[in-house]
């Protein structure tokens, strides 16, 4: 037993004497200062709340006490506790009231009563492996465990974690890519997280074997979750960022569009595809370089006739705006004694994972035979990053870490063998040698974290962009993520809405799909709608495999690429917007693409999540923009579009659609409403149109279109507001929006160097409307010096505008009344009528 364990659990019997005895006596319940600990026939579980509304449950047989650390949980967290109320068979927290039965069956409630979860069964323990069983009924819905294929709720489905490349991978496919044991049940309005927090493999089924049971379990290692309570989904959420941390704030550059392909060879061909973008203005920010640019596919290297000056050549991209991202596979090159640094060096450190017998374990992958670094040893992570050196001197931008599940083309398993032997050598961990089949899912997380530590080493104040493949629970501190080899069909495009939305209730709010599939050749109207569409997803990268079509935005001739520009373009115009989401994300965790369920949680009333109703083809693009794409892609007939309760605004036309409050009552509609008695609209798809709505109460910032975020915004920030109708919004709805910014990639915010403006709004019974803008937070001063304020589908009645008292003139500049005001950081208040 760990000391730590044994002193915890001496303080807990200590504290036992001092009260009265528990009812059960076919086991020992031992309170402690933070929860319980019980045992029974040799098992024991011990409950401890971290907060009043997060539990972690440990169960262990014998004296088998697992050991107490964690690659996802921060030390922060994981050592939180609050004191508890000792109950008959159990404990209260301010929130959660936990029981036990005389099997040690869990049963977690509200204080309200409400059963939020409870155990089915005991434990099922088959030699180092084990099961827990919960109860399910048919209202139960299951969000999260990260970038699993399938449909967004994964109620009645079944999933194993173990990190797989998986080339071509279908909605069926499991496992894929990533390892994020966490998701989310919602049943009756109520959202509980749970977080199994072991690497092994690890299994999920919610209920395919049995309808009346959801399980999980693991082949062996630590019996260890969480569970994180809402009520509202959006808490559990927030709280999985408290737990693991969230996507730090990423540099503004990685939000813009970004062009790959496997590979742009040589380098002129990269430069044709960097002149053609600018040419055709095509807003764009990043260039990709693929695995063809290293010598013989061997990392951290430049094939010198293919890309002579490299350093030149990133230089002239960055004169152009645009950053570069180079691929480094983990893989390193087995090339001994012939001066190759990376092999050289990892073999003086000892830095490479070994089979039992002592040897170097050496593996097959792109470069030929290759040797794999001990990522779990803290010094080899080090070593790792200062391989970065001359990239980052070179003025490389951001660093793709793929392969990392790892990938392994020889062999049977398509990954390293499992007995292939890694060390633990990491602050928290007992000092220690495993085998594979505990590291495997964790691999490509600590190799993200390596590369973004080492950038960090590298450039102190740059905010580093890493993308990964594989990664586990908590990756996201350390990197972004895609979906892997998708393809070019229009079922992969319909599909990477969920993935994306799974994948950000996971954690990993920064993702996206390669736009346009990567295996095959997606036809011109497909990778039309597929632009379309990435326009609203937080990542946003055209790649593509070797041997298929080109699928750059220009590839299908100027009426194809004048659609797709106009996408690319309104991105641009919304970055502000898409900034300010990626600025709340960072610090709560809230994910960028959302399920409908994340802001409107109440919206059917018997607590069903809204996206039951969209079968998951809707999202929401931050809390402000709702997207629904055609659920049958590759369909002509008109389709349904279900819009939560409120008033919406299409955002291409303006057009208002507002949904008759229940209550009723005289509606004071103007001419244009359209009152949507059963909140759904019907659209007949087009090429040229995704279909895109505001919700009433919202202020969108929107900046004038620039060709890359490295270039300054010429003209006003424009607050677009979309008002609530008097009389028709729903309770609580308010009109308000926020901006944030900073100078984009340093981190110079820390020290208070952003700005960050919140607004807001209302509209009076006599039509007039109000706005405030709030004194700026922070030091930073923003690139714009005016404000141009706009009202979507409004009408003045007296056509006068005050700023502050001041009388100004409202003028109608694209379709909108508005006024024009100079930007101060104190704020202003406006009045329109
Ligand atoms: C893997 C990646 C893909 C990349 C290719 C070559 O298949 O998933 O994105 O282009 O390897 O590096």
């Amino acid at each position: 037993m760990s000391s730590i364990a044994s002193n915890r659990i001496s303080a807990a019997i200590l504290f036992l004497l001092s009260l009265p005895a528990a009812r059960i006596n076919a086991q020992q319940l031992i309170p402690m200062p933070n929860g319980i600990t019980a045992v029974s026939a040799g098992t024991t579980i011990q409950v401890t709340a971290l907060r009043n509304d997060i539990l972690r449950v440990r169960v262990w047989r014998g004296d088998a006490v697992p050991e107490d650390a964690s690659w996802a949980v921060l030390t922060s967290a994981r050592t939180s506790s609050v004191r508890t109320v000792p109950e008959p068979n159990g404990f209260a927290t301010t929130q959660l009231r936990v029981t036990l039965d005389d099997q040690l069956r869990l049963k977690v409630s509200d204080l309200a009563g409400n059963v939020l979860q409870e155990d089915a069964a005991p434990v099922q323990w088959k030699g180092s492996q084990f099961t827990v069983s919960k109860t399910r009924t048919a209202t139960d819905h299951f969000y999260g465990l990260g970038d699993k294929p399938g449909p967004l709720d994964r109620s009645g489905e079944a999933f194993t974690m173990w990190n797989t490349d998986s080339f071509g991978w279908q909605s069926y496919t499991d496992p894929i890519y990533k390892s994020i044991p966490f998701f989310m049940e919602i049943n009756h309005g109520r959202a509980l997280g749970l977080f199994l927090d072991n690497t092994w493999r690890t299994n999920f089924d919610f209920g395919r074997a049995n309808p009346a049971e959801y399980n999980f379990g693991a082949l062996d290692g630590p019996l260890d979750y969480y569970l994180i309570y809402g009520p509202e989904p959006k808490q559990v959420v927030t709280d999985w960022a408290w737990l693991t941390g969230p996507t730090p704030l990423p540099p503004l550059w990685s939000l813009g569009f970004q062009q790959s392909r496997f590979t742009y060879f040589p380098a002129s061909q990269l430069r044709e595809v960097a002149e053609r973008l600018r040419k055709d203005k095509i807003p764009s920010d990043v260039l990709w370089l693929d695995i063809d640019f290293q010598h013989n596919n061997w990392p951290f290297t430049v094939n010198e006739q293919a890309y002579p000056n490299f350093s030149g050549m990133v230089q002239d991209l960055g004169h152009e705006h645009f950053k570069l991202v180079v691929i480094t596979d983990l893989h390193i090159a087995s090339q001994p004694r012939i001066g190759y640094a990376p092999y050289d060096s990892g073999l003086a450190g000892d830095h490479f994972v070994k089979n039992p017998n002592g040897s170097i374990y050496v593996g097959k992958v792109w470069p030929g035979p290759s040797v794999f670094p001990d990522f779990t040893r803290a010094q080899t992570r080090q070593w790792w990053g200062t391989l970065y050196k001359t990239f980052v001197a070179d003025g490389v931008a951001g660093f793709w870490n793929d392969m990392n599940e790892p990938s392994v083309f020889d062999g049977s398993t398509k990954t390293m063998p499992d007995d292939v032997q890694h060390r633990i050598d990491e602050p928290g961990f007992r000092k220690r040698t495993t085998t594979h089949l505990e590291i495997h899912n964790v691999y490509g997380m600590e190799n993200s974290r390596a590369t973004y530590d080492g950038e960090l080493a590298l450039r102190p104040n740059e905010r580093p962009f890493v993308m990964t493949r594989a990664s586990y629970a908590g990756g996201q501190r350390y990197s972004t993520t895609w979906t892997g080899d998708n393809s070019s069909t229009w079922d992969h495009m319909r599909a990477s809405v969920p993935q994306l939305v799974n994948l950000g209730l996971s954690g990993f709010s920064l993702a996206g799909g390669d736009v346009g599939g990567f295996a095959g050749s997606p036809p011109p109207d497909l990778l039309t709608k597929w632009i379309e569409l990435s326009a609203f997803q937080p990542i946003d990268r055209d790649h593509s495999a070797k041997g298929t079509r080109p699928h750059e935005v220009w590839t299908d001739g100027p009426e194809q690429e004048s659609i797709r520009r106009r996408y690319i373009e309104e991105r641009y115009r919304l970055m502000p917007y898409l900034y300010t989401l990626a600025e709340e994300t960072s610090r709560d965790g809230v994910p960028i693409d959302r399920p409908l369920f994340l802001e409107f949680p109440h919206a059917i009333e018997n607590g069903t999540p809204f996206d039951a109703t969209t079968g998951g083809s809707e999202f929401l693009f931050g809390n402000h923009i709702l997207v629904a794409p055609n659920p049958s892609p590759e369909e002509v007939a008109p389709y349904t579009i279900h819009l939560p309760p409120g008033t919406w605004y299409d955002y291409w036309t303006g057009e208002r659609y507002t949904r008759a409050a229940k209550s009723g009552g005289p509606l004071d509609l103007e001419q244009r409403d359209l009152v949507l008695a059963q909140k759904t609209l019907t659209v007949t798809p087009t090429l040229e149109r995704l279909p895109v709505y505001v919700r009433g109460g919202s202020i969108l910032p929107v900046a004038p279109l620039t060709q890359s975020t490295s270039e300054v915004p010429v003209g006003p920030l424009t607050l677009r507001v979309y008002p609530l109708a008097p009389g028709l919004n729903t309770p609580g709805e308010t009109c308000a929006g926020e901006v944030y910014t900073d100078d984009g990639h340093t981190f110079d915010f820390r020290n208070g160097a952003f700005a960050r403006i919140h607004f807001t709004c209302s509209m009076a019974a006599d039509g007039s409307m109000s706005l405030a803008i709030g004194k700026q937070e922070g030091t930073w001063k923003p690139w714009w010096t005016q404000y141009r304020v706009e009202v979507v589908g409004w009408t003045p009645k007296e056509g006068k505008g005050s700023i502050d008292g001041n009388k100004s003139a409202l003028t109608r500049e694209g379709g909108n009344w508005g006024i024009t005001i100079a930007a101060k950081p104190d704020g202003a208040k406006i009045d329109l009528r």
